[in-house]
């Protein structure tokens, strides 16, 4: 789950046809979402796209020619949160330009910022008609409504009814528009308040969505063309809920279930607490071909004494003993991880302890970060604060071995054959990019209309950001 991927869904979601209102005129109204922040972010933008189209909205790739942009925010660091005021600062020119022609342009503010700012928002922002968290973004056409009528709209009330329920399902040419992987999000928020972080206070407390609405969905993807699905939670591997046999279930029993769906080919999840992993989790890995051999496994620091202080609850050799349990469940697994240098109280020895637990596990691939204070949370209360240079130069030294492990785990894989799910064009005209078990991009010739199927294909070499493939044999499943 990481803040780094920055995009916009309506980049994702190709030529859309306009939609005709009631009376029968060219609806014309459009939306541009940018989404900042997580994979969960990235989910709801596109659940957004889907309540809107009911009200007439169809979504653009273009921000000039939108009628309603929405910033769909992330709070994780400070860069994070002051990306969304520098952006609202050049919406608020573009929107006096509008104004000037007379046209309207409305500017929303969703996600985690939205939900841990609220109010100060509008007070900051006098742009900004609407103000709307991640629990409630089912009431955003309401609230859009409101603010036409002139009055601005904050609604981050965490709401008692399920906003899944209200939300309309996603059209079937629309699913179709968003490719052949998916997210799908079986769990919300978060009860571990590891002392860094704002996610308990944006996403609030623990919530799993119930089986047969998960099912229901993925099944619906499937029909719209979905060959994997990635299941998504700020802890997913706390997701709990009754199965249909009333018994309690837990993510491995989920997956067991999901797996069974016929043309699902492939099944992720993300992102996992180490607490959560339990045996039918790891058990899954054993026994399903779909579940992809591929974990991220955040522990964000090797020593003891910080990872207490982060409130992990967990110790460096509990960590180490599971992932040596989950590669004898599953001896092939991609490990990847998330690391937080400078966490207040760090020393040159905590850091060292970290670029140990990294040598000992071996990551596929990893994310790391410079602490960053977040007001709020209890890390912001701590004096002894790392100095900027000691967290850049850590940073430095982490990311050079986690990016040698990288590469050295991409080099291996040279020589393999592999199964390929062909994703998307290529740069090249003639070539497909897929992705590899390991959720590393690979790029192979193939037909554009080979896109949803899964190849057999040897990797021939690396690149910085992704594989280089030929075809190799026949075709595995269409
Ligand atoms: N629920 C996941 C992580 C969600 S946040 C887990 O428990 O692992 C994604 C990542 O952002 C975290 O794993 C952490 O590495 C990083 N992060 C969170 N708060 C941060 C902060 N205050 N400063 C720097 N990095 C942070
Ligand atoms: Fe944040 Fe910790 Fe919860 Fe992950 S487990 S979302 S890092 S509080
Ligand atoms: Fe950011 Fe919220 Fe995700 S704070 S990382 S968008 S849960």
């Amino acid at each position: 789950m990481n803040e780094h991927v920055s995009f916009s869904v309506a980049a994702a979601s190709g030529a859309e046809e306009p939609v005709w209102g009631l009376n029968s005129r060219p609806n014309t109204r459009k939306v541009f979402i940018k989404t900042y922040g997580c994979q969960m972010n990235v989910y709801d933008s596109t659940r957004m796209s889907d309540a809107l189209a009911g009200d007439g909205y169809v979504t653009t790739e273009d921000m000039g020619e939108a009628d309603l942009i929405l910033l769909n925010t992330c709070h994780i660091r400070e860069k994070a949160a002051d990306k969304v005021y520098s952006a609202l600062g050049r919406l608020r020119e573009m929107k006096k330009d509008r104004a000037a022609e007379g046209k309207e342009l409305m500017i929303g503010v969703t996600g985690c910022v939205a939900q841990a700012e609220g109010e100060e928002i509008l007070r900051r922002s006098p742009a900004v008609d609407v103000v709307i968290g991640p629990q409630t973004y089912h009431r955003l056409p309401e609230a859009l409504k409101r603010a036409r009528a002139g009055t601005r709209v904050v609604d981050t009330e965490y709401a008692v009814e399920d906003k899944f329920e209200h939300l309309p399902a996603t059209e079937k040419a629309k699913i179709r528009s968003r490719g052949v992987t998916s997210f799908l999000t079986v769990q919300e928020g978060c009860d571990k308040f590891c002392t860094f972080c704002v996610v308990p206070y944006t996403r609030g407390s623990e919530v799993s969505r119930p089986v047969r609405q998960i099912i229901d969905e993925a099944e619906r993807l499937v029909e719209g063309g979905v060959r994997e699905i990635t299941l998504l939670g700020q802890n997913v591997n706390a997701w709990r809920s009754a199965g249909p046999d009333g018994g309690a279930w837990g993510l491995g029993d989920l997956l067991y279930r999901l797996a069974e769906i016929p043309g699902l080919a492939r099944l992720r999840y993300t992102t996992s607490h180490p607490r959560d992993m339990d045996e039918r989790l790891i058990a899954a890995h054993r026994d399903l071909r779909a579940l992809m051999p591929y974990l991220h496994l955040p522990v964000q620091a090797g020593s003891d004494r910080i990872l207490k202080a982060m409130n992990r609850r967990h110790t460096t050799a509990e960590y180490l003993r599971l992932v040596e349990r989950i590669r004898a469940a599953r001896p092939d697994i991609a490990m990847s991880g998330d690391f937080i240098v400078g966490f207040p109280g760090e020393t040159d020895r905590d850091f060292e302890d970290t670029l140990r637990i990294v040598e000992e596990v071996n990551y596929a691939q990893a994310f790391s970060f410079k602490y960053s204070t977040r007001p709020g949370t209890p890390g912001a209360e701590l004096s002894d604060q790392v100095p900027e240079e000691v967290k850049a130069e850590r940073l430095e030294r982490l990311q050079a071995l986690l990016l040698k492990q990288q590469a050295e785990f991409s080099k291996s894989c040279i020589g393999k054959v592999i199964e390929l799910l062909l994703e998307k064009p290529g740069r090249m005209p003639g070539q497909v990019i897929g992705r590899s078990p390991w959720l590393q991009s690979v790029n192979v010739d193939a037909k554009a209309s080979q896109i949803g199927d899964i190849i057999q294909v040897r990797i021939i070499g690396t690149g910085p950001n992704s594989l280089f493939a030929e075809p190799a044999g026949s075709l595995i499943g269409a």
